[in-house]
């Protein structure tokens, strides 16, 4: 009998089951739209097109909406979009999570302080560019070793790194320790969430037990992505599969115990449908 383990952490953490519970309560109105799609998960988005929810992907595609409600999703936005929103006299209904509103209010805060601003995360993630849009002063990204080392900041001006909810903590103290040897006057704010780092935490001590580890998630979700990272690095048979469709079982035959965990954005039924066929096929 094969053993079958599920990451108690597994799936929705608390700021997406707020906002997909957010977005099925206004279904029903309408010109109900997301600003971004609500998740990283096509199937999610696909069932609340059906529900007459569709997603504004762009500022442009923004001009074209005249009435209706605008969700803005847990990722969250920057004040130009609320702004722009405010302008057209839509109704905004706002789930961005707690957990990054605060890092707005952060930015907000310390860059009219005149500190000057470093955000440890992927610039093209809509949640840093919606914190970058919250800086009174210019915005510096970092995501690597090298970005850390040529990272050129105004030695006389106080610095305030924060960091990209869903960023690897290991990888965001490296990054810190390259920044600090600097010897700029850093306060620094650990904005990651713990959902993730528990997520995270949680999936590395099962990959290192098991024989194979399946990584559930959108194939857009980068905190899917960095689970899958970690658990390859420990447990070198792991598979990234956005639905059950996408799981070979042959490849799954040889394993004795088998771990399963996924991303923020992975709805609970989809990760129910992957455990329960693995313990009943395998
Ligand atoms: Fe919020 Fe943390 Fe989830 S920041 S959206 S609870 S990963």
């Amino acid at each position: 009998m094969k053993e079958v383990i599920l990451a108690k952490s597994a799936g929705f953490c608390f700021g997406v089951k707020r906002a997909v519970d957010t977005v099925y309560e206004q279904t029903g109105k309408k010109n109900v739209y997301t600003f971004g799609p609500i998740i990283h998960n096509e199937e999610v988005v696909k069932d609340l097109e059906k529900k007459g929810v569709f997603v504004i992907n762009t500022m442009e595609e923004l001009d074209d909406i005249t009435e209706g409600t605008v969700i803005i999703r847990s990722h969250g936005v920057s004040s130009a979009v609320y702004e722009a929103l405010q302008k057209k006299g839509v109704e905004i209904v706002d789930a961005t999570c707690p957990f990054v509103l605060k890092i707005h209010n952060i930015v907000k805060q310390e860059s009219a302080n005149g500190k000057q601003i470093v955000i440890i995360g992927n610039e093209k993630h809509p949640e840093v560019e919606g914190i970058m849009g919250w800086s009174k002063t210019q915005v510096h990204v970092v995501d690597t070793a090298e970005k850390a080392q040529n990272l050129q900041l105004d030695p006389q001006r106080e610095v305030c790194i924060v960091s990209q909810t869903t960023f690897n903590y290991n990888k965001f103290k490296e990054l810190v320790e390259i920044i600090s040897e600097k010897g700029y006057n850093i306060i620094i704010r650990n904005t990651i969430c713990n959902a993730t780092e528990e997520r995270q935490t949680e999936a590395r001590e099962i990959a290192k037990r098991v024989d194979a580890m399946i990584v559930v998630g959108g194939s857009s979700s980068s905190n899917t992505r960095k689970l899958y990272e970690i658990c390859k690095n420990e447990c070198k048979d792991t598979y990234y599969i956005q639905t059950l469709n996408d799981l070979d079982m042959t490849s799954l035959g040889k394993a004795d115990c088998i771990g399963i965990t996924a991303g923020a954005s992975t709805p609970n039924n989809i990760i129910q449908e992957v455990y329960t066929n693995v313990r009943t096929e395998l």
